[in-house]
């Protein structure tokens, strides 16, 4: 069965990327089924009201729990994984993608102003899982462009999306660590020469210089990437260089 992705939201139109490119051919040969749907559909006043002033007080409106209720139970397939984007949450990895990947599908529920009443992520857990997920220490102004993020990385891990399968295996952040410079013709260019022994045809050469560039641009970049490796990641040459 396709890959179910369900996004809750009150700009559908802002999820019209999903229907574009790698995600739109997934879903053409039906490895993906897509549906987003307008969160006022589940408001029952005039205004289609989905937001109001915080207990306690202080700036900003609060999503409602009710139309949320409405839309979760209309959509949302029972035991399947909503997430919620939001600055407060776990920060996304590509490990939660991959294991996102390895299930039926998600349910998105995409928040604006100061966010959703907790209510609902509570009252949410009990038919499945719930991941309050943030997608980098910054702040948008709504869960839709993380949505974008979220489903971009987990639909390209699906069976079939990308055509190259090692193209994935060999990422950045794969195993743990960044990719790499890449390049391509011409050799010499503009007085930028290619690394020399990647034209060798030494391809245990060309494996030891990869893993090398990668440690030495994650050690450049990311450190707290290096610190997290598991212990014995790292053999003792590569330490030692
Ligand atoms: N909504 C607002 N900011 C966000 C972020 N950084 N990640 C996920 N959802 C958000």
């Amino acid at each position: 069965a396709a890959y179910d992705i369900q996004v809750v939201t009150i700009f559908p139109e802002y999820l019209a990327p999903l229907r574009q490119s790698l995600l739109g051919k997934a879903a053409e040969r039906g490895l993906v089924s897509i549906g987003v749907h307008d969160l006022r559909q589940w408001t029952d006043d005039v205004h289609r009201t989905v937001d109001d002033s915080p207990y306690g007080g202080g700036p900003g409106m609060v999503m409602k729990p009710e139309p949320w209720a409405q839309a979760l139970e209309a959509v949302r397939p029972p035991g399947r994984r909503l997430v919620v984007p939001t600055p407060a949450g776990r920060p996304f990895t590509q490990r939660m993608a991959a294991e996102w990947a390895a299930e039926p599908g998600l349910v998105f529920a995409c928040g604006r102003y100061e966010g959703i009443d907790q209510r609902v992520a509570d009252w949410a857990a009990d038919a499945g899982p719930v991941s309050e997920v943030s997608i980098g220490d910054y702040v948008l102004a709504g869960g839709e462009s993380a949505v974008l993020v979220m489903v971009e990385a987990v639909t390209r891990l699906l069976p079939g999306v990308v055509g190259n399968r090692e193209s994935v295996e060999f990422d950045s952040h794969a195993d743990g660590l960044l990719e790499g410079p890449s390049y391509t013709r011409p050799a010499s260019w503009r007085g930028h020469e290619v690394p020399p022994v990647l034209l060798s045809g030494d391809h245990a050469a060309i494996e030891r210089w990869r893993r090398a560039e990668s440690l030495r641009r994650t050690a450049e970049r990311r450190p707290d990437l290096l610190a997290a490796l598991p212990e014995g990641a790292l053999d003792d040459a590569e330490v030692a260089a």
